[in-house]
């Protein structure tokens, strides 16, 4: 088994020796160690999406989620092409906020709070077709590293919002922020006007889509506790997908990029508790061992783990003809200045 996985990166390390600067892997933190390894840069989702969009390789493969490839896809040069090593590695959150379901809700906004007095703020984590949707109306897109800035900037612009599709990001930017959380309500896509009424609707100046990610809200009050007593004087850091009460009582929460760097910054000898997908968490203890970093419950993201170096390898050899990510223009064009918009404001 050992020998067959060596052979298997030996034969990927070849490939990528054969394409040269013509090829870039792009590889999320939550990827498998090996695949993190074999990557030429590794990064949280707006890092990438930038990389993405500077590059001059050829060929770029993206291993992470569906999500982030179709943003590499739609940020593409024309003599570009981005390949997906595992095509079903979506993310279910993302699939929480259906194209016809958002549509309906913007045009339930129009009427009750008017086509131009809201922005659709909408995270990374959603469908070609949602960012298309959003982009076409002025939409911008956001990552866990710069919703709060994306958000501050749309208010700035005297602006209500609908952020789509995670509503713990969502309620943990606009606190974050200081806002008046009397000011926000809930969007149950389900519901119609998002099971608000017309008089409650007017008052806000914030909704949060429900959706959410599996991955985070495993994470709990008790986990924190529990942590706290096991390990007196540790640091807990978590990513802003996590419930509200789990970022109150850390001590820290951000982006992955976040998180890395947070640890890299602890000092020797500390004792840092990470709230994120375990993939991560283990490659940071592994690179940290004079400092002592734990899960803080096990937690997976079954999606990213989809992509193996035996996927990888498939994909690099059929480079043109397999895995390729390909989204209809029509889709593309309005992604595309809702993206854009989000790295003209995010810097
Ligand atoms: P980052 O933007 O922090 O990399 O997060 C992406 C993600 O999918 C978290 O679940
Ligand atoms: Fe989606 Fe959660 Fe996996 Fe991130 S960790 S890709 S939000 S399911």
């Amino acid at each position: 088994m050992e020998s067959e996985l060596q052979e298997t990166i030996g034969q990927i390390k070849s490939l990528k020796r054969k394409f040269g600067k013509e090829l870039v892997i792009l590889t999320h933190h939550y990827q498998r160690p090996e695949i993190v390894e074999l990557g030429d840069y590794v990064g949280d989702s707006y890092a990438l999406c930038k990389k993405a969009h500077q590059l001059d390789a050829r060929y770029i493969v993206f291993c992470g989620v569906r999500f982030m490839a179709e943003s590499a896809e739609i940020l593409r040069r024309d003599f570009q092409m981005v390949f997906h090593p595992e095509p079903f590695s979506g993310c279910p959150m993302a699939d929480m906020a259906e194209g016809e379901d958002v549509q309906r809700a913007f045009e339930e906004l129009d009427e009750v709070w008017g086509k131009n007095s809201y922005i659709p703020v909408v995270y990374m984590n959603s469908s070609a077709e949602v960012k298309s949707l959003s982009g076409e109306r002025g939409g911008i897109i956001c990552t866990s590293s710069n919703a709060d800035k994306i958000v501050s900037f749309v208010f700035s612009q005297k602006k209500k919002v609908i952020f789509i599709p995670d509503e713990y990001l969502g309620f943990n930017t606009y606190r974050k922020l200081g806002k008046d959380m009397s000011k926000l309500a809930y969007w149950d896509f389900s519901l119609p006007l998002g099971g608000n009424t017309p008089d409650e609707l007017v008052k806000r100046e914030y909704l949060v889509w429900k959706g959410y990610c599996h991955v985070h809200t495993f994470f709990s009050r008790e986990h924190i506790l529990a942590a706290r007593e096991k390990h007196k004087g540790c640091r807990i850091v978590v990513h802003p997908e996590c419930r509200p009460e789990v970022v109150e009582l850390s001590d820290a929460s951000g982006s992955t990029e976040f998180i890395v760097k947070y640890i890299a910054d602890s000092s020797p000898g500390s004792t840092v508790i990470v709230g994120t997908e375990l993939n991560l968490v283990r490659r940071l203890a592994a690179s940290y061992n004079d400092r002592r970093v734990f899960e803080l419950a096990r937690s997976m993201c079954p999606n990213m783990f989809k992509i193996t170096l035996a996927k990888l390898k498939t994909t690099l050899e059929s480079i043109p003809d397999k895995n390729r990510v390909l989204l209809p223009e029509n889709v593309k064009k309005h992604s595309r200045e809702a993206l854009k918009r989000m790295l003209d404001t995010a810097g």
